[in-house]
């Protein structure tokens, strides 16, 4: 079949929207007809280089959707089903996912080349094989993608809303909750409002934090992150500090949640001079590959025994976060809709992405035509 999708032809180019072929299920995927496609930092991060990939690629790996039809050996999705996307795959039966962190489940080994897990590519045009980004490419009206990337969700979820679940809620909300746990009365500074770091705010709030402290140099998200649960707010880590240094009484803070677009050697050190003795810095944020970020004193490190922790999806499992996260939004104790601030069409994605840039969404959806 044919399908309209947004692709990045190689590094540095910008989105372009091409027409491809995309092949029916083989054994263990599924047609999605995607309904909404969440804008996040790491799409962005493709057309940089900071995520290096095999191009061309179609973008996009906050997505949901219904399935259309399945191939051979599916017996957990069925044609109808509404399905919110992991953007890593869970195999279930590697070593990781054995041992509970499907998040590191060896599957993500395909996101450099981005094909699916036979090693094949479902999307072409002109003799050319398109990879899906984190095997999804929800920048299309259909995929076909695998069912290790599908969660099955109630009919009745608005797909715009819950798209969400896909990536930055969980990733945002597990920083602060499952790697960084938060506990009540704790101080918990977040670097980064964007669509994951709303989420940390939320997560850390969530959590009965005493004090959590936003950073962003733009006041649109400062604002949007006292809708969340931030009890204060500052422009640049410096003030933070100050602030940090004032709540505290000088201890420091528990916590120091880097969530920022583009992780810096600066926002590392400023995170590691914020925490207390024993505090942790977790990293969500991304930089290049090649990028030494952290220059940090290891006198430091080791004599306040500090940690310093990396975190993919939050540190959480996508199969069990994802209907977590749902049932709590449907509980009224977790807030998606007030997420999303723009929506666009699937032929606006770099209008979408330029808004990205530029600071004016906390997230942007596409939501798709058929
Ligand atoms: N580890 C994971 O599992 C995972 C998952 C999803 C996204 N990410 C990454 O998380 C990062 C955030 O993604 P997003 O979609 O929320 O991005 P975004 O662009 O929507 O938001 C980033 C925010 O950071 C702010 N910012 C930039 N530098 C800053 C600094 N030094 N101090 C304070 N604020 C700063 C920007 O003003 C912006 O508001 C990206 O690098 C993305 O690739 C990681
Ligand atoms: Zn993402
Ligand atoms: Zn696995």
């Amino acid at each position: 079949m044919k399908t309209k999708a947004a692709v990045l032809g190689g590094l540095g180019d910008d989105w372009e929207i091409a027409e491809l072929d995309l092949d029916p299920p083989k054994d263990g995927e599924v047609l999605v007809r995607w309904v909404a496609a969440g804008l996040c930092h790491s799409d962005e991060h493709l057309r940089t280089g900071d995520i290096p990939v095999r191009y061309p690629i179609v973008g996009g790996h906050e997505g949901a959707g219904v399935i259309e039809e399945v191939g051979p050996g599916v017996t957990r999705l069925a044609p109808g089903d509404h399905v919110v996307c992991s953007f890593l795959p869970a195999c279930g039966h590697c070593r990781f996912c054995a041992r509970g962190m499907t998040n590191l489940c060896d599957l993500g080994a395909l996101l450099v080349d981005n094909c699916l897990p036979d090693g094949t590519f479902r999307f072409h045009a002109e003799g050319r094989d398109f990879g899906q980004m984190c095997l999804l490419g929800t920048f299309s009206q259909w995929g076909t993608v695998s069912e290790h990337s599908c969660i099955k969700v109630d009919r009745d979820l608005p797909l715009e809303t819950v798209v969400l679940v896909g990536c930055g809620v969980p990733t945002g909300w597990g920083t602060a909750v499952n790697v960084g746990g938060v506990r009540p009365g704790d101080t918990v500074v977040v670097y980064g409002i964007g669509g994951v770091g709303i989420n940390a705010v939320q997560g850390a709030s969530f959590a009965g934090a005493r004090h959590v402290v936003a950073v962003d140099p733009l006041p649109n998200k400062r604002e949007a992150a006292q809708q969340f649960g931030a009890t204060h707010t500052a422009a640049d880590a410096a003030a933070a500090q100050q602030l940090v240094t004032e709540l505290t009484l000088g201890v420091g803070a528990d916590q120091a949640l880097i969530t920022a677009g583009v992780v810096t050697e600066e926002v590392i050190g400023a995170a590691f001079a914020a925490v207390r003795k024993g505090g942790t810095v977790i990293v969500t944020g991304l930089a290049g590959p090649g990028v030494k970020n952290i220059q940090i004193p290891s006198f430091e490190l080791t004599l306040f025994q500090k940690r310093i922790v990396g975190a993919l999806f939050g540190g959480g499992n996508p199969f069990e976060e994802i209907p977590r996260m749902i049932d709590m939004y449907r509980a009224g104790m977790l807030k998606l809709d007030e997420l999303v601030t723009s929506q666009y069409r699937l032929g606006d994605v770099r209008q979408g992405y330029q808004d990205l840039v530029d600071g004016k969404n906390i997230r942007g959806v596409i939501v798709h035509e058929h």
